[in-house]
């Protein structure tokens, strides 16, 4: 295989790279080799000598917590994991993990001393040197602004936004460009439809269905417009595993609902609701259906043609794109029916006093100059996905998942939150007597980089008795050793711990 610029020189193995299975022990959480800081981009080529700082780095020892800092007294003591029942297969051969992560600089850099690991992809996922170089170069030698240009700069720059629009219906599988808007990211484009499409179809009483997993960027717009509009919210709940209910889903459905608001992937439970299902229910009764797909874009390949949703939305920066940049899919008929959401230039027809017309869509809806750069990232990172083999990346992940819930299941104390079947790689837990804050600093001291605290998604943590948790999220690029030393970690912590303790 190789990477989409043909670099990726990787081959892949027929050795699972977790170890043999035969070896009945836990493969021993290996340290990830510092390779030479990758060549800079040709556009880039200024900085070299400068500041680079992805380059390893010293911890910071005066600031550095001790990991036994992060479990007060009296945690579970260590015991040694047993290996998961079923060692997961060997990936599969046509996706290469070791050539893509070439691609990728910072999983070469050191955090605290030690080789990062990088297990925050929930939160942002990292770049490509392809996302990099597609944003120095527009900047070094491509900038111009948009659409309005006569000149040579304004035709590419103009081509190149474009071609960034046309990626991004590509990956979400419409044929129409104009159904693509650019918007700064998930959060935006909800609160663009809440705002534009809600104020013009939410009258009193309505109701809008709004699922316990989603995360507040797709609850707190429709809060925003359902006090507007006198509607209502109403929760679809959660089961013990983090799947949505679905009976409680048909009952609630009825001739009020007028919105449903889905995530495609729940960003601390994984949880993958039944999209296309749920939709064709919602449709019966007449609603819309809004999918947040910020957690799933980079994990499965998506359509919305087969999904039939009404409108879906995701984030560059969760994408391996940059942030500021995002989309908001939404069905023709539906985006030519809403109302202008800002006002400004780019959005209008003509201009006057007395009346004021608008441009069509998707323009109509994105007032103002775009964030040129990012959609040039976009694009890149589009197109560095599009060169992978995806079904082969998808399955890829789906063992790595399996194999990190089967050995974060041996650490005793360990509670994982959330294990719907067909889970996306988020793995969000506690571990008794480490408060989570504390745990993901002693992580972070080891280089390793996980999440704590309420996710942006407190109802979903609520739904478990939680306030707050810890969340490793797993992306393409993450490997078994990864899991390895985060398991090692977290039993590093337990051991300190009780060593404290006495
Ligand atoms: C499921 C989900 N939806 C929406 C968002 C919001 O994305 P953004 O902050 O990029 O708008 C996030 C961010 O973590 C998310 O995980």
């Amino acid at each position: 295989m190789t990477t989409p610029d043909g670099s990726g020189a990787g081959t892949a193995t027929a050795q699972p790279p977790w170890g043999s299975p035969q070896s009945g022990t836990l493969p021993m959480p290996q340290t990830l080799p510092v390779p030479q800081a990758p060549p800079l981009p040709a556009a880039l080529a200024h900085l070299a000598g400068g500041s680079r700082y992805w380059l390893p780095e010293q911890p910071d020892r005066e600031t550095a917590t001790p990991p036994s800092a992060a479990a007060p007294s009296g945690g579970t003591p260590p015991t040694a994991p047993t290996p998961p029942a079923a060692p997961p297969a060997a990936p599969p051969g046509g996706f290469d993990v070791e050539a893509v992560r070439r691609d990728f600089p910072q999983l070469h850099r050191e955090v605290n001393g030690r080789p990062l690991v990088w297990l925050d992809n929930g939160a942002t996922t990292l770049k490509p040197r392809q996302v990099v170089e597609a944003v120095g170069e527009h900047y070094a030698m491509g900038t111009s602004n948009v659409h309005r240009g006569a000149h040579t700069l304004a035709k590419q720059a103009t081509q190149v936004y474009e071609e960034g629009r046309q990626a991004a219906a590509d990956l979400l599988g419409t044929p129409d460009q104009g159904e693509i808007v650019f918007v700064r990211g998930t959060t935006e484009a909800v609160n663009l439809v809440a705002q534009s499409w809600g104020r013009a179809n939410l009258g009193v009483g309505d109701e809008i269905l709004v699922s316990a997993a989603e995360h507040h960027s797709n609850l707190v717009p429709w809060q925003l417009i359902a006090a507007e509009r006198r509607a209502r919210i109403r929760p679809i709940p959660l089961l013990p595993d983090g799947q949505l209910d679905q009976d409680a889903y048909r009952d609630l459905l009825g001739s009020r609902t007028r919105m449903v608001a889905l995530t495609h992937a729940s960003n601390v439970l994984g949880t993958v609701p039944p999209v296309a299902e749920m939709t064709a229910l919602a449709h019966r009764y007449g609603a819309k259906v809004l999918v947040d797909g910020a957690q799933a874009v980079s994990h499965f390949p998506v359509d919305v043609t087969a999904l039939d949703a009404d409108f879906y939305a995701f984030s560059g920066h969760k994408i391996f794109a940059p942030t500021g940049i995002g989309v908001l899919f939404g069905k023709r008929e539906l985006l030519e029916a809403m109302p202008p959401w800002q006002g400004g230039g780019n959005m209008i027809d003509s201009v006057g006093f007395e009346e004021t017309t608008y441009a069509p869509v998707p323009h109509r809806l994105e007032a103002g100059t775009g964030h040129i750069a990012g959609v040039a990232g976009l694009r890149a990172a589009l197109q560095y996905l599009a060169a992978l083999d995806r079904e082969a990346a998808t399955a890829y992940e789906e063992q790595l998942t399996a194999y990190a819930m089967a050995v974060l299941a041996t650490v005793p104390g360990l509670r994982l939150i959330g294990n719907a079947p067909g889970k996306i790689g988020v793995l969000t837990f506690l571990l008794a007597g480490a408060d989570p804050m504390a745990l993901a600093g002693a992580l972070d001291q080891q280089g390793i980089a996980v999440r704590a605290g309420h996710h942006c998604a407190q109802p979903a943590l609520a739904a478990f008795g939680l306030q707050a948790a810890v969340r490793a999220s797993l992306a393409l690029y993450n490997t078994v050793e990864d899991v390895n030393s985060l398991v090692a970690a977290l039993q590093d912590v337990q051991a300190r711990s009780a060593a404290a303790a006495g």
